[in-house]
């Protein structure tokens, strides 16, 4: 395993899971391992590539009250509730993550999270990780670590994704229990299309949580649409108008093989550079150098020549502010010209940028994925149910870590499809 870089020979998979199972790992932890319990100068998050984890992406619950073809299978077997992370079990991961791994960045995804009940109190529960341990408080080095926790050692940043559905009814309170940030999925404009899209006749609603997200006071909401050939790809301009005008920013992504049906197939992707061309056509980019957006080597489409990415014709397109970067946020953002805002494009079938991954996942029912298209899970629930101290779930965690691959293969003949869709791992 190299240490420190990521390669294309790299492979999903490559890494073998630890033999060793999970909870035995668990209590190989030493004093010398760094996760002993000082919550004071938790150790970085490294993985064997040295990427440092800082991202937690936290499902609280599989269910969802729309059933979108690209992310849920038509026959889905909830998961029990019993078999769910309680409030208490996903805050006392969430705290050994921050407190003694050093995640700073938290995100509540599903699922749909507004259909479990009473987020707004598990959100409240988690912006507590944002203040100091209450065990310090009142102790000689306090000063100290409310400086510390201000930089380095506290959750820094807390949002979720959610599909703007039940948001009239909950925006106020999530913003009231300290909710920061909210990304808003929204994949059509046209009632009947959604219907369609999302087997719900519901896109009004998505409309009015929208609104209602502003009114509670929610500012850097970003608007997230997944971008499918032939069913949505000729809305790309009218949904980035609608963002903009609300003052929101617009995201459109690639399509990845995380569909429910098993069905996802590479033409049914629209390339960054092709979502972007259509974005130009109506709103001018403001740096309009003529580089390709993806300059640091963009990858032709999996399965198809490069022309189709850079074809004759082009028109010419501005520079994304992260070209170059070991970036670890999935959208490169473009700004409009004029000030009228900016757009960001998430293209991780043709640019992926697991080289900057910076990322975790915890599934409702108490699973840890490093990577979205792992192909293993780690029972944190089942350490949690048994009892295992702070120090010995951070100690597994590190070693789960360590075993992350450098990325995925979509594309690739190596690539394996993950055995659970999106809305069970969490989008
Ligand atoms: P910000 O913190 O606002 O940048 O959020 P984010 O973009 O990380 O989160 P969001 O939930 O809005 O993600 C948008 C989309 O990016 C998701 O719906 C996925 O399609 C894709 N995505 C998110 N995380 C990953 C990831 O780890 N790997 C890949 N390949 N795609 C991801
Ligand atoms: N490809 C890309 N993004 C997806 N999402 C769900 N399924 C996919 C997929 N196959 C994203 C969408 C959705 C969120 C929960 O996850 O943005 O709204
Ligand atoms: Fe990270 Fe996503 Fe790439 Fe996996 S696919 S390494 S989670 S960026």
């Amino acid at each position: 395993m190299s240490v420190g870089s990521v390669t294309d020979t790299d492979v999903q998979g490559v890494m073998p899971d630890s033999p060793q199972p999970f909870r035995e790992i668990a209590r190989t932890v030493t004093s010398a391992s760094g996760d002993s319990g000082d919550a004071h100068s938790p150790e970085p998050l490294v993985d064997g590539f040295g990427r440092v984890v800082t991202n937690l992406r936290v499902s609280v619950t599989d269910r969802c009250n729309l059933r979108c073809r690209y992310c849920m299978p038509e026959e889905i077997q909830w998961t029990r509730r019993d078999e769910m992370l309680s409030f208490e079990e996903i805050t006392r991961l969430a705290s050994i993550f921050v407190h003694h791994l050093g995640i700073t960045r938290i995100r509540l995804t599903g699922g749909e999270p507004t259909v479990r009940q009473d987020l707004p109190d598990l959100v409240s529960m988690l912006a507590e990780l944002m203040q100091l341990p209450r065990r310090f408080e009142g102790s000689p080095g306090f000063a100290e670590d409310l400086r510390y926790a201000g930089s380095t050692g506290g959750l820094e940043d807390l949002s979720m994704t959610t599909n703007a559905i039940r948001l009239a009814k909950v925006a106020v309170s999530l913003k009231q229990s300290g909710l920061q940030r909210l990304n808003i999925s929204l994949d059509t404009l046209d009632s009947g299309r959604f219907k369609q899209l999302t087997g719900r006749d519901r896109l009004q609603d998505v409309i009015d949580g929208i609104q209602a997200a502003a009114d509670a006071g929610f500012s850097n909401i970003k608007l997230n649409t997944v971008v499918m050939r032939g069913v949505n790809d000729s809305e790309v301009g009218d949904i980035a108008s609608f963002a903009l005008e609300r003052a929101i920013e617009p995201r459109f992504i690639e399509y990845m093989p995380l569909d429910g049906a098993g069905r996802w197939d590479v033409g049914q992707v629209v390339p960054a550079r092709e979502i972007l061309a259509a974005i130009a056509k109506r709103f001018p980019l403001a740096s309009d150098t003529g580089d390709p957006p993806v300059a640091s080597g963009n990858t032709p489409l999996p399965g198809t020549s490069g022309d189709r990415l850079l074809g004759p014709g082009s028109p010419a397109l501005g520079t994304p502010d992260s070209v170059g970067a070991r970036r670890s946020a999935p959208a490169h953002r473009y700004d409009l010209a004029g000030g009228q805002g900016s757009i960001g494009i998430i293209a991780s079938v043709t640019e992926p940028f697991c080289a900057g991954c910076d990322r975790v996942r915890l599934t409702a029912d108490g699973q840890l994925r490093t990577c979205l298209f792992a192909l293993d899970e780690h029972d944190l629930k089942l350490l949690v149910r048994e009892g295992s101290s702070d120090a010995e779930i951070a100690h597994a965690i590190r070693s789960a870590v360590a075993t992350k691959w450098a990325g995925h293969q979509i594309g690739k003949p190596v690539f394996v499809r993950p055995r659970r869709s999106m809305v069970q791992i969490g989008g």
